[in-house]
């Protein structure tokens, strides 16, 4: 044991080294020079705190031979790992259950039973105050439940600090679990208020109580509803500008771009078009990219609505004074704002709603996805095994959502400019390189590339989507860094989602863990890739048959000073 934490120690003074030295190159051409001494200082801390932490089970496990991958393996916590964690800003977090969770006899999930009623699930700004009550009386019970108890207010939130921030390890393998940006992000917010709202039926003795949802992506549901502002619905933690009758931005990233409530709204609801519709054609855009288990069944690629609305409205709620914008803002805390749950409702039903849209047909019949297990409390306090495929199908689990309208369906984005007119003016642009080779992101980068293929039939284009690849983002300071991408646009300085010459946009939160805490997250692949579908786009943009398309890239929010971009390209997905 003892050689093995020596063997740990060197390594991670190695890691020391190379973070110290890549440190002194960004302090060259860079302003941020404090920042970055104190974040290699603050890691020294962390790191050395961990190796006094006698109960660290990843880092004794660290110098373990490179674990083969394990196809035959499903993926799914390792109950007994749960260890300290690291906030998306790389602080430490504990969030784990007073008592391992493999000590309790578990059970297996079985699906409601047909007599019980269907929930429905109504848009929060509608509910009455009879609605509200109830709901205040069940928060207010589940906050006064000790700790010991997993239905308790504090542990329900800690549950969604485990799995983001990777607080356990996953199953045979020293890869830590972790359910935002992949294709987990539906099914695990799905099981997880699924339990929340049972365990609150139950304690007020109501087996129709259901869970309000936030609708933002409707005009009139697009502002913190009222019943979040009193009784125990209250988080004072959040951004006191943010509160009504101020409108939300579906993209807000970091700074008030004072829209003035019409055109923001108007703004939102193009946005929620292109994430929903023209920007998710195909499975992997929206749900997010096939993530597996160990090292190589890692990926990073959240889906369209993960990026934004989701994130952007977690940033936006959560409190500017705080330095992760705790609640809301930060994952480790977010669970703790009542609101999160009517976020996250929303999020569940416009899955269902994707699935409408694409008549139905399964999205994704890969059994790693199907068998992917994962353990919740429900209302009696068991240990419930729970399995994706068990929440494919809403309908099965007994709730439902109320019908509302889908305002966004009708908000297809116009060109900001006469296509013809832009076109003239793109001709007289110079040709670039699409190999950027690592440049930087510190401002928009533009670039001219071929369409492979051109002319193709309607049959053609649904069965595959033209996506626009941006590939080798290396971001080397791990931070939040947003930018959008835009399609022949001539001036995007001036433009954003409402114009049809958006094509998407690419969050990264912060990441900490990643770096510091286990081997094979150490090992990790640091760049990631960004696919944005453009088919619709192109149509939109009288572009359809053009053998160049010019391509931006737009840093927002002024972030892109840590990130390079190898390259851009066109594929096709199907
Ligand atoms: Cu798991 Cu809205 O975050």
């Amino acid at each position: 044991m003892e050689s093995k934490r020596w063997v740990s120690l060197v390594f991670f003074a190695l890691i020391l080294v190379g973070l110290s030295y890549s440190s002194h190159l960004f302090l060259k051409d860079s302003d941020q020079q404090v920042q970055s001494i104190s974040f290699v200082s603050d890691l020294k801390t962390t790191i050395l705190g961990f190796l006094d932490e006698t109960s660290w089970v990843t880092i004794e496990d660290i110098d373990e031979e490179d674990i083969k991958p394990k196809h035959d393996v499903i993926l799914t916590p390792n109950l007994s790992s749960c260890h300290k964690s690291l906030s998306d800003a790389g602080r430490p977090v504990y969030c784990c259950p007073p008592k391992h969770e493999s000590l309790e006899p578990i059970i297996d999930f079985k699906f409601p039973d047909v007599s019980e009623p269907i929930k429905v699930r109504k848009p929060a700004h509608m509910v009455d105050a009879d609605y509200i009550a109830k709901y205040n009386k069940a928060i207010t019970i589940m906050k006064s439940l000790p700790y010991d108890d997993p239905r308790n207010f504090m542990r329900q939130a800690n549950i969604h600090c485990i799995y983001c921030t990777g607080a356990y390890n996953q199953q045979n393998s020293n890869s830590l679990l972790k359910i935002h940006r992949s294709w987990m992000f539906f099914p695990w917010h799905r099981m997880m208020i699924y339990f929340h709202e049972r365990i609150l039926g139950s304690l007020i003795g109501d087996e129709n109580f259901a869970l309000p949802f936030w609708n933002w992506d409707s005009p009139e549901g697009m502002f913190i509803p009222d019943m979040y502002l009193y009784g125990s619905m209250v988080d004072t933690q959040r951004d006191s500008s943010h509160l009504p009758p101020r409108v939300a931005d579906l993209y807000y990233d970091y700074h008030e771009r004072g829209l003035g409530t019409v055109n923001q709204i108007s703004t939102n609801l193009a946005f929620m078009y292109n994430q929903m519709v023209s920007g998710a054609k195909k499975t992997e855009l929206f749900m997010g990219c096939p993530y597996k288990t160990g090292k190589k069944g890692y990926c990073d690629g959240p889906g369209t609505i993960e990026l934004a609305p989701h994130n952007a409205l977690h940033t936006w709620v959560g409190s500017n004074l705080n330095p992760e914008r705790e609640d809301f803002g930060a994952f480790y805390s977010a669970a703790r704002d009542p609101i999160f749950y009517a976020h996250h409702s929303n999020i569940d039903r416009l899955w269902n709603v994707w699935n409408e849209l694409r008549g139905n047909k399964p999205a994704i019949e890969d059994p790693d996805w199907l068998d992917t297990t994962f353990y919740f409390h429900n209302e009696k306090s068991q240990l419930v095994r729970i399995k994706i495929r068990d929440v494919v199908d809403n309908s099965k689990l007994r709730y439902a959502y109320e019908n509302v309208e889908n305002v966004w369906l009708n908000a297809r984005p116009k060109p900001s400019i006469p296509p013809q007119i832009s076109r003239q003016i793109l001709k007289m642009r110079e040709s670039r390189n699409p190999f950027l080779d690592g440049r930087r992101l510190d401002t928009t980068i533009r670039v001219k590339l071929h369409r492979p293929k051109t002319h193709r039939s309607k049959i053609e284009k649904e069965q595959e989507e033209e996506i626009i690849v941006v590939y080798g983002i290396d971001i080397s300071k791990d931070m939040y860094v947003k930018f959008d991408v835009y399609v022949n646009a001539v001036d995007e300085s001036i433009i954003g989602p409402e114009s049809r010459e958006f094509a998407g946009t690419f969050v990264n939160m912060m990441k900490g863990v990643r770096i510091l805490l286990n081997k094979e997250d150490l090992v990790m692949k640091r760049k990631t890739i960004f696919k944005v579908g453009i088919t619709e786009l192109l149509e939109d943009l009288d572009a359809d048959d053009d053998e160049t398309i010019w391509v931006t890239l737009v840093p927002r929010g002024g972030t892109g000073i840590n990130t390079t971009v190898d390259g851009v390209r066109i594929e096709y997905l199907k």
